[in-house]
């Protein structure tokens, strides 16, 4: 069976300024010297995409953390997948959790989403995960199956989709879920996608994502199915980023 190459993702939400550049050119140092066993992406905000990725760190890819369904037009304030595109990104998240609480983004938005970006030439990464009260119901697998089912759009193929698994309750909170639930989710998200794709199914990273840091990321790393993660406050500085990243080192 395919399994596909670990990616360790950074999603800085609305952190950095300019100044923070200093983190992209160490986390391409740490690595160059110390070497990385899966790949590294980092989701600055729009506004230090170019400068990020401009600055030739050839182990550190850069991604947008949000597009607009739409590829132009009169929507102000917001950012089409070409824009991100053609500065360089590759990946775009769409569909966190803090866009759908914060912005009302339902699953056929983030469908939409997703197809944006895809259609662009990028790889959507699509989240989803369930709210504390959804797990403490018994509903966590429903209500992320059908997430992840309503959120993936027609233009999906399995080398332009990767699925990042973020319990609302685990992000930013310092808690996680046990290895026993994360591993459970992993494998039904990963049925899902075996019965959509088919065997190719198999190649598609799901990340996990809430509360990752260095201490622990190999336990989490280690579970079947978890194909990465997907931080957010350990991957605003790169040495502890980089904790993260030789994960792989001892998994292997
Ligand atoms: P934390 O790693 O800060 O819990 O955030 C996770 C997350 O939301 C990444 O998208």
């Amino acid at each position: 069976m395919m399994t596909p190459k670990a990616l360790v993702a950074g999603n800085w939400k609305m952190n950095g300024l300019k100044a923070s550049t200093q983190e992209i050119t160490r986390l391409n140092d740490l690595i160059n010297t110390s070497g990385a066993k899966c790949d590294v992406l980092i989701c600055p905000p729009f506004t230090l995409i170019s400068t990020f990725a401009g600055l030739g760190a050839e182990n550190v890819a850069i991604g947008a953390q949000d597009c607009h369904m739409n590829v132009s037009g009169a929507h102000t304030g917001d950012i089409s997948a070409e824009m991100v595109v053609e500065l360089g990104c590759k990946h775009i998240i769409v569909g966190h959790s803090e866009r759908r609480a914060d912005h009302g983004e339902n699953n056929d938005v983030v469908n939409a989403k997703a197809a944006a970006a895809q259609n662009e030439g990028a790889t959507a990464i699509i989240c989803v995960g369930e709210t504390i009260e959804e797990r403490e119901a018994g509903k966590a697998l429903d209500v992320v199956i059908s997430q992840v089912k309503a959120s993936i759009p027609q233009s999906a193929t399995a080398s332009n989709t990767i699925i990042a698994y973020e319990p609302v309750w685990a992000i930013g909170s310092g808690h996680t879920p046990t290895v026993m639930d994360v591993q459970e989710m992993h494998k039904a998200v990963r049925e899902v996608l075996m019965s959509r794709f088919g065997a190719s199914g198999a190649g598609i990273k799901i990340l996990y994502g809430g509360s990752v840091k260095a201490s622990n990321a190999p336990e989490l790393m280690s579970v079947p199915n978890v194909n990465g993660a997907l931080v957010g406050g350990a991957s605003l500085k790169a040495d502890d980023f980089y904790g993260i990243i030789s994960a792989y080192d001892e998994i292997g």
